[in-house]
């Protein structure tokens, strides 16, 4: 996902997210969306995940520094994971990642979501990440990669 980091206009912007979906709902949610062809923005990227719980924050910070402008991570309902707790794992880590965000790095948390998205939820997986695109689009290219570089 690495790019230029040149600069570039608002309204030219278009961000680079990565999304990481575990394997059984969230996949499978964008999955549907794409069966069904529900409309979303091209910008994302999807890691598909066995579970949330996988996704370490140290995988976000990397995206970050790496030339994301945003990272969406998906997993199963709390109480649906495969798992069983791999999800609520998922949201203490969260937690724990936002304070780092805004305490120590000083990177806008709303570049960083965690949503939950069954392997029904085909339209809301389309909402969510049209809604999150859009957030990124208003927060402009992220370039705070530096304090994460000296940070890592
Ligand atoms: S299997 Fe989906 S969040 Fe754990």
């Amino acid at each position: 996902m690495s790019r230029s980091r040149k600069k570039v206009k608002k309204e030219e912007f278009e961000p680079h997210i990565l999304v990481f979906c575990c394997n059984w709902c969230s996949y499978a949610g964008a999955d549907l969306a794409g069966v069904s062809r529900f409309q979303y923005p091209p910008n994302i990227r999807i890691i598909r995940v066995m579970c949330s719980g996988r996704v370490d924050p140290s995988f976000v910070l990397k995206a970050l520094k790496n030339g994301a402008d945003g990272v969406l991570v998906s997993g199963c309902h709390i109480g649906d994971c495969h798992y069983i707790t791999g999800n609520e794992y998922t949201q203490e880590r969260f937690e724990r990642l936002h304070n780092i965000l805004i305490k120590q790095l000083g990177v806008d948390p709303k570049r960083v979501r965690l949503e939950w998205v069954s392997a029904s939820e085909g339209k809301r997986f389309a909402e969510v990440i049209t809604e999150f695109t859009n957030q990124i689009k208003e927060l402009g290219p992220f370039r705070h990669y530096k304090s994460i570089e000296d940070n890592s």
